[in-house]
């Protein structure tokens, strides 16, 4: 497969239009086939449910080539799971499971020439999602909806690749207790975009979510969950929470601390006056794989990691190589977390 002419290297996390993406249509109470369609736009009605009241849920998950020249996307089946618990929760019809997964491989497939090759620190992000499409007036469901897959090379999350970040403790919530925090709602996202702003305003690279009932423990970013390194560098913590979103990545990464690093991993309540305790924190999803933090900044005071500014803590590193590794196939993979396509 000849590859796309591009400067894969120096790809920012950004949108350009491929070859082709999936669509499927949902009408009468059934998905039809779906189609590969070159056409990437979308026209619909004026009072459509996604327009109106936000109908709609997405995922995102990556498909990279490996060592040996394989292209390979990772563990589609839990994109495909959480779609359904984020469908269910927005009353959406679930697009089922294996034809998801089916229909990634095929958006994969289609636009091969823009898999990011093996080395270049570029990936090929794909982003299944689903919205109201039908007219909708009083507050309630669609009752017709449209799924669809696209695909676009994309480079590191943050500007600076695995360079430390600076992030702040927020005033705002992105998530309510007993609200849609832990599915991918679009919802969510528009809840953030206020503070994302005003964070990169004020110098920060991204906010650090309280939980929203007591501002106690600490939640999640706008786009990742946080991991923290013990100061004895055993333990792996991960903070535990019905308003966060459940991480495929960190669910890996809890995987890999204790099988592969023969570390202890603790999934729980992470008080937020417990981060001085630490020695390393990280951010870790499909778009930031795992991006260090080196300060945390809570309204002028500061919670510097002894990790410092200048790379990755060390544990954080094995936890990152461990888990690329596997991605990029220079690491055997747990049974089912690499689907060739
Ligand atoms: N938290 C939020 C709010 C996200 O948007 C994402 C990205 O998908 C994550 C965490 C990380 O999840 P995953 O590792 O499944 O990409
Ligand atoms: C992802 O990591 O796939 C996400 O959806 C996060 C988003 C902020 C890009």
């Amino acid at each position: 497969m000849e590859k796309k002419n591009m400067d894969w290297s120096n790809l920012g996390f950004g949108y350009q239009v491929t070859d082709k993406r999936f669509v499927s249509n949902y009408k009468n109470g059934a998905w039809d086939d779906g189609v590969m369609t070159e056409d990437a736009t979308i026209t619909m009605s004026e009072c459509a449910g996604v327009l109106q009241y936000a109908q709609t849920c997405f995922e995102g998950l990556k498909a990279y080539t490996t060592e040996d020249g394989r292209t390979v996307c990772f563990r589609p089946d839990l994109n495909a799971a959480r779609m359904k618990d984020s469908c269910e929760r927005l009353r959406m019809p679930v697009f089922p499971e294996e034809r998801f997964v089916e229909a990634v491989k095929e958006v994969v497939r289609a636009n091969e020439a823009f898999v990011p090759p093996y080395g270049s620190g570029a990936t090929l992000y794909i982003r299944p999602y689903m919205f109201g499409s039908s007219p909708v007036i009083g507050v309630k469901p669609a009752d017709e909806y449209q799924f669809r897959i696209f695909a676009t090379p994309v480079g590191p999350y943050f500007k600076g690749g695995v360079k430390p970040i600076t992030i702040r403790v927020c005033d705002y919530d992105r998530a309510a207790p007993h609200g849609t925090g832990h599915i991918k709602a679009g919802l969510n996202y528009a809840m953030s975009l206020y503070q994302i702003v005003d964070a990169h305003e004020q110098g920060f690279d991204e906010n650090m979510y309280l939980d929203p009932g007591t501002r106690t423990y600490v939640e999640e970013t706008g786009g990742a969950n946080f991991i923290f390194i013990s100061k004895d560098g055993s333990t792996m913590i991960t903070p535990k929470s019905d308003s966060i979103l459940p991480s495929i990545t960190r669910r890996s990464l809890m995987v890999v601390a204790e099988k592969y690093l023969g570390m202890k991993v603790e999934h729980r309540q992470v008080r937020f006056d417990e981060l001085k305790d630490f020695s390393e924190c990280g951010l870790c999803g499909t778009a930031a794989v795992i991006s260090p933090v080196g300060k945390v900044v809570d309204h002028g005071n500061e919670i510097c990691f002894p990790s410092g500014m200048d790379d990755m803590g060390p544990v954080t590193k094995k936890l990152y190589e461990t888990l690329t590794g596997i991605q990029m196939g220079r690491i055997e993979a747990p049974e089912g977390w690499i689907v060739e396509i």
